[in-house]
């Protein structure tokens, strides 16, 4: 394929265009990419929730019994499967009674983790059992361990989830809910090496173990488990946990009174382009800061590599499930807000964060059960930012919108061919990434070009299966730290992206710094 024929209105000879090879084997579907490494995560943190989801039953604000109503139909078009609350660090402070009763008369607590804010509880386990219902998603919910009780952890799970008239249940049906709910996803603290309670991972094993036997199926509701596991590589974490499920080295999956304890484990990965005093601005960054931002976001592969393959070789049946319950770029909060809130903007490159992730999580579909971004609303790498009345959907949240067609489907290989690299950060960064996965009559190709400056003219071979109708979609921007805001909200956002069909093979020309997907119909 010559680039000539692509019409392009440069001449081919004075243009720099990598040209990549993307072969896909559609007839050797693989894993099933669980719809949950799509979940999201609100914290009681700056305006995530208040300013955020809730602006409460009396804003002029269009909302749902509080819930803001746009929110909601913007998550709903990206099928959020689930939603991480109350935290992260705020979990393991939190006590649910406060946040149940009559809306006024709560008790309040103070915030220690994030701006040493008073929070009056408004928002609580009924508000937010709505807000998953309002979204379609599944609830998962993070049980204080740090400073809570088991007798609390066990009676919070007997409190949503029992139907007969059991003393939680009758608190739940005096607080206005007759039918319990349905709650799968409880995970058992949070960071229990850091703000979760400076535990060593022998410590906070035997802790989640206590905490998760005392976490009670009631009725026909079934909980899957999470322990709390590692900050990024900590591998002895996963082991650790692995060991006090009683999985051993060689031998066969354990029987016994820990077995059940957790049914996964998960991980923390954060990408940070700076240091952990002066973390990167989100809009004002060079080249060479593009590029450590993106090499730093694809060690989350190596990460789900080792972390899959201890739990491998423990349990080579795949019982135990692997979630990366928070993930993002995380940078310097935006000048004059709050530091403790965690407010930052998003750029095309945080765009191309979460499509290196995305693939991976693809890649890793055999082990990993679970992923929540970090977070939905006004806090890190957020899908949405709110500035009063408006509501900004970020190109991160577009990168989410494109690919909902992964969730659920086969994930499939893909071989990249003929990438430059560039060297940052001490690692060697291919500069592009993809990846794949098809349902019965349709694929969907991820293809993210992470070159600063050049666009890449990228041809995917497909094999074994005959292609129909495709249909592609870019996310761009001249710059890429372009963002967008109230006064632009729609700077970033899809458009139509030609796509060239010579044979079985597709043939794209993707901008600089470009993520797009092509939706395929496949016979
Ligand atoms: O997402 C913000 C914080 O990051 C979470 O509260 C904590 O778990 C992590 O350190």
């Amino acid at each position: 394929m010559s680039i000539d024929t692509l019409n392009m209105s440069t001449p081919a000879a004075v243009r720099r265009v990598s040209e990549v090879r993307a072969v896909v084997d559609l007839d050797e579907p693989g894993a099933v990419i669980s719809r949950h490494v799509y979940g999201q995560f609100a914290e009681h943190l700056g305006h995530g929730i208040y300013g955020g989801f809730w602006v409460g039953p009396d804003s002029d604000i269009p909302n749902i019994r509080g819930i803001r109503t746009d929110i909601v139909e913007a998550l709903r078009e990206i099928r959020v499967p689930n939603v991480r609350w109350p935290g992260g660090c705020f979990a393991d402070e939190y006590h649910w009674r406060d946040g149940t009763g009559r809306p006024g008369s709560r008790a309040r607590m103070v915030n220690t983790h994030w701006g040493d804010v008073v929070e009056d509880n408004s928002f609580g386990t009924h508000e937010f059992m709505l807000l998953c219902e309002l979204l379609q998603a599944e609830p998962y919910i993070s049980a204080n361990v740090g400073s809570g009780t088991v007798r609390e952890a066990s009676e919070w799970v007997e409190y949503l989830t029992r139907g007969d008239d059991s003393p939680m249940s009758a608190l739940r049906r005096q607080n206005g809910r007759d039918e319990p709910w349905k709650v799968r996803f409880w995970g058992l603290g949070n960071e229990p090496w850091g703000c979760g309670g400076r535990m060593d991972a022998e410590a906070y094993a035997a802790t989640a173990r206590t905490f998760g036997t005392y976490s009670r199926d009631h009725g026909g509701n079934k909980l899957y488990r999470i322990a709390a596991g590692a900050n990024s590589d900590a591998y002895e974490w996963t082991e650790t946990l692995m060991r006090t499920l009683g999985f051993r080295l060689g031998h066969s999956r354990p029987e016994g009174e820990g077995v059940g304890a957790y049914q996964a484990i998960s991980f923390h990965s954060y990408t940070v382009p700076g240091t952990a005093e002066a973390k990167g601005s989100a809009t004002c960054f060079e080249t060479d800061e593009y590029y450590r931002t993106l090499a730093r976001a694809t060690q989350v592969g190596e990460q789900l590599q080792r972390h899959a393959a201890i739990m491998d070789a423990y349990d080579p049946d795949r019982t135990i499930g692997l979630a990366l319950d928070e993930w993002g770029v995380w940078l310097d909060a935006e000048p004059d807000t709050h530091p403790g809130f965690l407010y930052q903007q998003n750029s095309v490159r945080d765009a191309l964060v979460a499509s290196i992730h995305l693939d991976e999580f693809h890649r890793h579909a055999d082990r990993l059960v679970m992923a929540n971004i970090a977070q939905t609303v006004n806090v890190l790498q957020a899908v949405l930012l709110t500035d009063g009345p408006t509501l900004i959907r970020t190109p991160t949240y577009w990168v989410f919108e494109m690919s909902k067609g992964h969730q659920d489907a086969h994930s499939l290989r893909v071989r990249l061919d003929n990438v430059r690299r560039v060297e940052s950060d001490g690692r060697s960064l291919p500069l592009a990434s993809a990846s794949a996965s098809r349902t019965e009559g349709s694929a969907l190709i991820s293809l993210s070009n992470l070159d600063a400056d050049e666009p890449a003219l990228i041809t995917v071979e497909l094999r074994g299966g005959v292609a129909g109708a495709a249909r592609g979609r870019m996310l761009t921007a001249d710059r890429a730290t372009a963002h967008n805001t109230s006064a632009n909200p729609d700077l970033v956002t899809p458009v139509e992206l030609s796509v060239q069909q010579r044979g079985s093979d597709l043939v794209v020309e993707l901008p600089p710094h470009t993520f797009a997907t092509i939706e395929l119909e496949v016979g």
